[in-house]
C-alpha cells in the first residue's frame, strides 16, 4: 500500500490516522496512514527518511507547520499566504510541494456541513497566531461584509490584517476594542481553550442568529462552545468538522478522490 503519515509533537492523540483510514475504506484506496512523533529540529530529516521509505504524502501539525512552510520547495498560493503548511506531497519532478488545507476545511465545514452563509455577513476571528493566519485568506474568499481579526495583543491582529488587506475587507484590533458590535459569525482561533479559558470578549457580541465556531475540539464541549451556548448563540460548534474537512482536502490532493465527509464526522462524533 501507499504510505502516508502525520508528523507532530505531541502526536499520540491525533485523530488523523483514524480519519484517513475511514476515507480510504470509503473510497477503496489502498493506503496506510500513521502518526509519527518528531523531535523539534528534526522535521527535515524525518521527511527525508519517510520519502526514502516510500512515503507518498504527509500532514504536518503542531508545532511544525511553519517549519514545513520553510522546507517546501514549491508552495501553493494558499499555503504561501497562510505562512504555514499542513500538507506535503512530492511533484512528478520530485520536488516537495507544500499546501495548506486548514482554511478551506473551515470554510467547507461552515458553509456545506453547517449551512452558514458568510457572504455579506459580519465575521469576527479571535486570535492572531498561526491558526488564525491560516484561515484568513479562505474566509475572505467567501466575501464577508467585513472580517474583524481581534487579538489579546492588538498589534498582532493589526499586522495580520495588513498582510491580507488586498484580499478583502479585513481589520485588526484588540479584544478590548470590541464593544457595541454584533457579529453573525464568531470564530475562536486562540489557544485560550488549551487552558479551558475563553478569550475576554463581551457576550453582547452574540446576536440571536449568531453562530459561534471553535477551531478547537475535544471529547467534551470546549470552553468557548459552552460560553457561546450559555450566552444564547443560535449555533455553537467545535472544530471536529474542520478537522475532517481539512483532512478530506489533503486526501484529495494526494489521491485525486474526494471522500464523503458527513459520515466520517458522524462516526467521530459518536466515538466510533
Ligand atoms: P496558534 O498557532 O495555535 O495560533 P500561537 O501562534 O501561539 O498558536 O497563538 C496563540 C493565540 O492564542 C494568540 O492569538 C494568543 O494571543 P496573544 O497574541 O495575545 O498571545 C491567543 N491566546 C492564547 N491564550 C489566550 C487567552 N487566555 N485569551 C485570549 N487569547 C489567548
Amino acid at each position: 500500500p501507499d504510505r502516508y503519515a502525520v508528523m507532530g509533537n505531541p502526536i499520540a492523540h491525533s485523530r488523523s490516522p483514524h480519519i484517513h483510514t475511514l476515507f480510504a475504506r470509503q473510497t477503496h484506496q489502498h493506503l496506510v496512514y500513521e502518526a509519527m512523533l518528531v523531535e523539534p529540529g528534526h522535521l527535515a530529516t524525518a521527511i527525508a527518511l519517510f520519502r526514502e521509505a516510500g512515503g507518498q504524502g504527509l500532514n504536518i501539525t503542531v508545532p511544525f507547520k511553519q517549519d514545513a512552510w520553510r522546507l517546501a520547495e514549491v508552495l501553493n498560493p494558499r499555503a504561501e499566504r497562510a505562512g504555514a503548511v499542513n500538507t506535503l506531497l512530492w511533484g512528478n519532478d520530485g520536488r516537495l510541494i507544500g499546501d495548506n488545507t486548514d482554511g478551506i476545511g473551515l470554510v467547507r465545514d461552515l458553509t456545506q456541513n453547517l449551512k452558514q452563509v458568510l457572504t455579506d455577513r459580519h465575521v469576527l476571528l479571535l486570535g492572531a497566531g498561526g491558526a488564525a493566519r491560516g484561515v484568513i485568506g479562505p474566509l475572505l474568499e467567501t466575501h464577508p461584509a467585513r472580517l474583524r481579526v481581534a487579538n489579546r495583543t492588538a498589534e498582532k491582529a493589526r499586522e495580520l490584517a495588513r498582510l491580507f488587506e488586498d484580499a478583502g475587507n479585513v481589520e485588526g484590533s484588540g479584544l478590548n476594542e470590541l464593544d457595541a458590535d454584533r457579529f453573525d459569525l464568531i470564530i475562536n482561533a486562540t489557544a485560550a481553550g488549551l487552558d479551558s479559558e475563553v478569550p475576554a470578549i463581551p457576550s453582547s457580541l452574540i446576536g440571536e442568529h449568531s453562530c459561534c465556531y471553535d477551531m478547537m475540539y475535544g471529547n467534551q464541549p470546549t470552553a468557548f462552545v459552552n460560553w457561546a451556548r450559555n450566552h444564547g448563540a443560535a449555533l455553537a460548534v467545535d472544530g471536529l468538522g474542520m478537522l475532517v474537512e481539512q483532512a478530506a482536502e489533503s486526501f484529495y490532493l494526494w489521491r485525486g478522490v474526494r471522500p464523503d465527509t458527513p459520515p466520517v464526522i458522524a462516526a467521530l462524533r459518536s466515538g466510533l
